[in-house]
């Protein structure tokens, strides 16, 4: 039997990846700050976009949710979010048009500041200090003071959210997603981008259909849906006074929400069922998501998933799964079985960016052709098991970095010094992004002549 809930009950958990703040009565204060600041989403925002997901877990749609592993106070500029969200916008169009299908647009972004580490230290020559954790907690400049936790960070990725989020849904609903635009979404494309001319071609049938449309009388001025677009924002909640303080009820339905973003999502290292990452998600009622590394058994996963979803409702968990291109095989089929057993209802997506990590010239890096081949593999095992690939979760950016190696500009382990600028995770790059999403596009559309045969059969 589930004990009461209430924002903070998950203080009388044990919790993992927590900072040493030195000055407790600051944080308290901060916290409290916090708690009266507005909230950055709205309960009725978290309900659409877990109806949005309620379709892709009935197999009728596909997530795209990408961003940055972290996002950073010294990049913050109009810039960064345009590119970003540039790119986003094209591969959402090449997988709706390939899908055939609506693609929930969710940013890993406007909260996206911290990180769970592996060690709380870091060694540099003989010098050690406390891990980055993310620029909501300290800094990362190797200094002893720039890694002391200060709250009024919160304050300040607080704001900077804020104002990402403001710039996003005026991207979104204000005109510069408008399929009109489709064409004008290349101006991003790095000279010699191998993408450009593919992109160029799919543009060129979308906006031959929009003419055909407006020659019957459909157009962006009276169709708000070709004009307009759904982008909802999210991130990992592993800051948990955070997260409390921007814990709100609506007060249309008396639930508890997490107005920080419309999507959180546990991490593999926090997902303990009896800790406190778990017992702060049961209790709010936005779209959850649950990372899936190998060490998950099936399980473990079913008392997660009786924890966070105790009324299987659908859209309200997504399973994040991040196993690595040689390992997703052996740990995903028994993972979708257990699941299809019990007749739970979730959403399936693939991170290929997590269980694929190595270190090449002293960076960290992924390389491209592992990053396909956990996708492929992932669509594969979905296929043969009969369940739906709803999703794909990835790290990227619309800039043109140099921190993932391959994709059709064959980066080397040489250029990676080039442009590598991440604070914490190799992300692909705009190019890298978009290649992405053309191969999963065909995957899509390979799956959906599959199943007419069937029909027609
Ligand atoms: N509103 C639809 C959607 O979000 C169509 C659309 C408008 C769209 N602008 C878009 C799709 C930009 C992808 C990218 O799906
Ligand atoms: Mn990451």
């Amino acid at each position: 039997m589930a004990q009461t809930w209430t924002p903070n009950s998950w203080r009388q958990k044990p919790i993992q990846q927590v900072p040493e703040y030195p000055d407790l009565a600051a944080l308290e204060a901060t916290e409290a700050r916090l708690a009266k600041y507005p909230p950055l989403v709205f309960a009725g925002e978290a309900r659409r976009l877990k109806s949005a997901l309620a379709n892709v877990a009935e197999g009728r749609g596909f997530l795209l949710q990408g961003g940055d592993c972290a996002e950073s106070f010294a990049e913050h500029g109009a810039d960064t979010i345009r590119d970003f969200f540039r790119a986003f916008l094209q591969m959402a169009v090449v997988l709706t048009f390939g899908a055939q299908q609506p693609v929930v647009k969710v940013g890993r972004i406007a909260g996206q500041f911290a990180k769970p580490r592996s060690s709380g230290i870091e060694k540099q020559g003989d010098v050690t200090l406390p891990s980055y954790r993310g620029d909501i907690i300290n800094g990362i400049e190797f200094t002893e003071e720039a890694r002391i936790p200060n709250p009024e960070r919160q304050i300040m990725a607080y704001r900077q959210s804020a104002a990402t989020l403001n710039l996003l849904r005026a991207f979104a609903m204000g005109g510069y997603a408008n399929l009109d635009n489709v064409h004008q979404w290349m101006l991003g494309f790095v000279k010699d981008s191998p993408q450009a001319e593919r992109y160029r071609k799919l543009a060129d049938r979308i906006s031959e259909t929009m003419d055909f449309m407006k020659a019957i009388g459909i157009t962006s001025e009276n169709h708000p849906s070709l004009r307009e677009t759904d982008f909802f924002t999210s991130h990992e909640a592993l800051l948990l006074g955070y997260e409390q303080a921007l814990t709100r009820v609506d007060s249309t339905s008396g639930d508890w929400y997490a107005t920080s973003g419309h999507m959180i999502w546990i991490g593999d290292r926090t997902r303990q069922p009896d800790h406190a990452h778990i017992e702060y998600c049961r209790g709010i009622k936005n779209p959850l998501g649950l990372k899936c590394g190998p060490s998950l058994t099936a399980d473990g996963l079913l008392e997660l998933i009786d924890l966070l979803n105790p009324a299987n409702e659908a859209g309200r968990l997504t399973l994040i799964c991040r196993f690595g291109h040689d390992k997703v095989a052996e740990h995903l089929p028994r993972l979708i079985r257990a699941v299809e057993r019990e007749g739970k209802k979730v959403v399936w997506s693939c991170d290929p960016m997590h269980g694929n990590t190595i270190t090449l010239n002293n960076y960290k890096t992924r390389p491209f052709e592992r990053i396909l081949s956990e996708v492929e593999s992932f669509f594969q095992i979905h296929r043969a098991e009969g369940s739906h690939p709803g999703g794909i979760h990835i790290e990227m950016t619309g800039n043109d970095v140099t921190e993932c190696t391959g994709g059709a500009r064959a980066l080397s382990g040489d250029d990676l010094a080039d442009r590598y600028h991440t604070h914490c995770d190799p992300r692909l790059n705009a190019d890298q992004a978009l290649e992405l999403a053309f191969l999963l596009a065909e995957r899509m559309k390979g799956g959906r002549d599959e199943k007419k045969m069937v029909v027609n059969g």
